[in-house]
């Protein structure tokens, strides 16, 4: 093999579509996917890959530094590709200590490892972590986050998604260590857990379920599909410049509102129902405390450098979308069932 590559988190919404992708377009990588399997690590999500000969599954916490230290020693990684985080805001905000642990501690001790594991030679290596826009604050209506746009968390997610990357930058700037980090806007696409605002409207308005909507429902993200992010988390790990951040983000804003609209009118037909069947669900409900108004990501500086865009408009990656969790509903109920959970033990602890 001519490159053993850590992802963590990688049984997550973002990380299984990333470890797909370098599982299968670098054969001769060995791909390192480090996953506790919290309640968002689903492996189910990459099932595809369990006779792949270049892929093996870790189950790990990134909190305890000591296995973090001896899967360093046990495996010749040459890059990290770090997504592992608790990355909820609603979570964030009823208990934000896991939080402060995995994205905080987690990601330092990461650190830590790669820096003793790599000190004295640092040729060839890198050490990518993977953030969020959230980081900036929030937005007026008008202005985009660029990368040298002042931080101003304003969550529990935000503000320890924001010290992990300080603490990365500083492992840059203190001790060399070659790093690359990107901030991305809002996901969406197959996979996603069912608490996140997309999966969960569709899932709500399958069973004719009322669709949650904080406040007035006039905030702003800006939308990504999810397979776009892999595609620009591989291009910047292999070609990103060391130390330097690139935004990353969809041209593509929506107020929650509109989206929820135009998700009604696509599962309207998809689920062949009258017209305004599913907007008929539309609950408003006691606004998110702090709630961000508006997200919106420049990410021209990647576009510029890297030659990456967007592949798909929105209409056709929420209609795929849709079509995706319609035609996974085994998927869907084991999530929601916590049926998810028990695939771990059969597929790797009792073989
Ligand atoms: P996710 O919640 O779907 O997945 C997170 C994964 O990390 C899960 O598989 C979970 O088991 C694992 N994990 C959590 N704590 C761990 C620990 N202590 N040790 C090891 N593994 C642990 O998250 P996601 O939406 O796929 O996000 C992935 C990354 O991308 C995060 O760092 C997040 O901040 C960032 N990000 C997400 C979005 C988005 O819209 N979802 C946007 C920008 C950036
Ligand atoms: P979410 O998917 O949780 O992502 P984030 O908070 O990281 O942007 O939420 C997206 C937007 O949708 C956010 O403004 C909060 C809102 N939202 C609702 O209105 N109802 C919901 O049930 C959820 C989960 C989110």
């Amino acid at each position: 093999m001519k490159k053993t590559i850590l992802i963590t988190g990688g049984a997550g919404f973002i990380g299984s579509h990333v470890v797909r992708l370098f599982v299968n377009k670098y054969p001769d990588c060995h791909i390192i996917n480090l996953d506790a399997l919290t309640y968002a690590g689903n492996l189910e999500n990459l099932t595809d890959l369990d006779q792949s000969p270049n892929y093996t599954f870790v189950k790990a916490d990134i909190r305890d530094a000591e296995v973090i230290d001896a899967l360093f020693e046990k495996y010749p990684i040459t890059g990290v590709c770090h997504l592992a985080a608790e990355s909820h805001v609603d979570r964030s905000i009823a208990e934000p200590m896991a939080f402060i642990t995995t994205n905080i501690i987690g990601t330092v001790n990461l650190l830590n490892a790669a820096r003793k594991a790599w000190t004295g030679n640092f040729e060839g290596k890198r050490f990518y972590h993977i953030s969020t826009d959230e980081v900036y604050g929030s937005l007026g209506s008008e202005g985009f986050f660029v990368e040298t746009t002042s931080y101003d968390p304003r969550s529990p997610y935000s503000a320890s998604k924001a010290s992990s990357d300080h603490l990365v930058r500083a492992y840059h700037h203190t001790y060399g260590l070659p790093i690359v980090i990107t901030n991305c806007s809002n996901n969406y696409g197959p996979n996603q857990f069912p608490e996140k605002l997309i999966p969960l409207a569709i899932n709500n308005i399958k069973y004719m379920k009322p669709i949650p909507v904080y406040g007035k429902g006039e905030n702003i993200r800006d939308w990504l599909y999810v397979v776009d992010h892999a595609r620009a988390i591989d291009m910047v790990f292999h070609d990103g410049k060391i130390g330097e951040t690139y935004n990353i983000g969809g041209f593509n804003e929506w107020t929650n509102i509109s989206l929820i609209h135009t998700l009604c009118e696509i599962m309207d037909r998809k689920m062949n129902r009258a017209p305004g069947t599913s907007a008929s669900l539309i609950t408003y409900v006691k606004d998110r405390a702090g709630h961000d108004l508006r997200y919106a990501i420049d990410a021209t500086k990647i576009q510029r450098e890297l030659g990456w865009e967007p592949s798909l408009q929105f209409a056709e990656g929420l209609e795929k979308t849709v079509e995706w969790y319609l035609d996974n509903e085994e998927w869907m109920t084991r999530i929601t069932t916590g049926k998810y959970q028990e695939y771990y033990e059969g597929q790797y602890v009792k073989r």
